[in-house]
């Protein structure tokens, strides 16, 4: 059993303490938003991931695992302090770092005792130097410290079991000492540890998420060209994920891509790369083609409803991917602005994330399930793909719309089906039915003159 302090309660902070705890540590985890520690305290959980209240329950009333906003409790007999804060997107794309720093000072302030600082939040390369640097500055008198990077790559929806079963466990440090201590709490995980310097660690995280987000821009941008050429996108990543090199995960076309991750880093990397002087051309890329997902779905409405004005639409779904509540960058919201912008009526519904709907989207009128969105709509769209909305009586969905406009931003129905329904059916990169019938499936290219 070690002594873990876990600064920030946010998704990264709380599944982190959780867990650690759950491995049979103990566990505090300190947040200086008083709110949020109150009703942690009270069994209620900030956020929504399944399977977190139960762990937590257990771990409170096993004495392993305890909530506070004093630093000088969480740090009492710690041996182990994890930064687990946000870092918010700047005005210039940059990572904001004030709660990081603010989370060093307030560490080199408190300790008592030597302290292995470990930052679990997604911060530029460089921080972890930072931080040392912080650390030293703000102690009143010295105390032995080692900073290491362990970046997370646990998914919203899927924290517990990404937490608990990671691919592998990056360590940035040049202390060998600090690294291996840190790699012995992780050896419950079983999971391939590498430690490298804290630079490499840091730029580990940002190229991961960077990596994935441009594998969803790429599929979407051949999800384009699908819809063009009369072939199904669903397919072609179906047959390109047989291939190991290629592997079939993230390559789902549809929306883009959304949540408090991917947008924030590839953006803050963008920026790193041109404050450093390099030129990001296929970061902007991955951006350009994830804002062009949801332009794309207004155009198609428009076209569609011949104009936008006064037509009632439906988005099926809210959150930025199932099982969360998390709206932060979905799509539905940009969606829902710029409908509003040309003048619709727009309708919203989401098995969970209602009440964060209500704050977040207070000009869209809430519907109390998908039949009750479905009810008038000239339009619906598939915003996000909960599987229950895979098991709708669309014949229902359909009496129930005024015409019935089918756009399903994640490819969750079969076309021919919805098509065969009675609906307009448009998915992502897949084909409109009998749109291609009459061009012959082997088209000769043209020749460049001259040939
Ligand atoms: C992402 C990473 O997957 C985690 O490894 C990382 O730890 C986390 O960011 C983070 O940096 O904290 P998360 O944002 O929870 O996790 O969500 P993902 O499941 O990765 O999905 C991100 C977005 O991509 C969603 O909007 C999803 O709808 C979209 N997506 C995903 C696609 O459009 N197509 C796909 O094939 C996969």
């Amino acid at each position: 059993m070690k002594n873990i302090c876990v600064i920030g309660t946010g998704y990264v902070g709380l599944v982190t303490g959780t867990c650690f705890a759950d491995l049979g540590n103990r566990v505090v985890c300190v947040d200086i938003n008083e709110e949020k520690i109150a009703s942690l305290r009270a069994g209620k959980m900030p956020i929504y991931e399944p399977g977190l209240e139960e762990m937590v329950e257990r771990n409170v009333r096993a004495g392993r695992l305890f909530f506070t906003t004093s630093y000088e409790e969480g740090l009492d007999g710690a041996e182990f302090v994890f930064i687990a804060v946000g870092t918010p997107s700047g005005v210039d794309g940059e990572a904001d770092l004030r709660y990081v720093r603010m989370a060093a000072e307030e560490i080199a302030r408190t300790m008592k005792a030597p302290l292995i600082i470990i930052n679990k939040s997604t911060v530029p390369v460089g921080t972890g130097d930072w931080v040392a640097d912080i650390i030293s500055r703000n102690q009143p008198k010295p105390i032995e410290f080692a900073v290491v990077s362990n970046p997370e790559f646990l998914r919203e929806g899927n924290a517990i079991s990404d937490f608990l079963n990671p691919d592998r466990v990056v360590l940035g440090s040049l202390n060998k000492e600090a690294a291996e201590k840190v790699a012995q709490l992780h050896l419950a995980l079983r999971a391939p540890i590498m430690v490298t310097d804290l630079r490499t660690a840091e730029m580990i995280k940002y190229a991961s998420n960077a990596f994935l987000a441009t594998r969803i821009s790429f599929i979407n941008e051949i999800a384009a060209i699908c819809e063009e050429l009369g072939a199904d996108v669903k397919e072609v990543a179906a047959g390109m994920g047989y291939d190991k090199r290629i592997g079939r995960y993230f390559l789902d076309a549809g929306l883009g891509y959304g949540g408090s991750c991917f947008p924030k880093d590839v953006l803050a990397l963008e920026h790193m790369a041109l404050v450093h002087g390099t030129h990001p051309a296929l970061l902007r890329a991955v951006m350009d083609i994830n804002r062009d997902q949801r332009r794309k779905v207004i155009r198609r409405l428009r076209s569609e409803l011949g104009g936008l004005r006064d037509c009632v639409v439906g988005l099926l779904g809210l959150a930025f991917k199932p099982n969360t509540d998390d709206m932060r960058e979905a799509p539905a919201v940009e969606i829902a602005h710029l409908l509003r912008n040309e003048g619709a009526i727009v309708k919203g519904y989401d098995p969970v994330a209602m009440p964060v709907a209500a704050r977040e989207l207070p000009e869209v009128r809430l519907a109390k399930d998908p039949y009750d969105l479905a009810e008038g709509c000239d339009a619906i769209v598939v915003c996000t793909e909960w599987n229950e909305f895979r098991h709708l009586d669309m014949q229902r969905v359909k009496r129930a719309m005024r015409r019935p406009v089918l756009y399903d931003g994640r490819n969750i129905y079969d076309p021919v089906a919805m098509t065969e329904l009675g609906f307009r059916y448009f998915g992502v990169g897949r084909p409109v039915p009998n749109a291609h019938k009459d061009k012959p499936d082997i088209v000769t290219p043209a020749l460049p003159s001259g040939v």
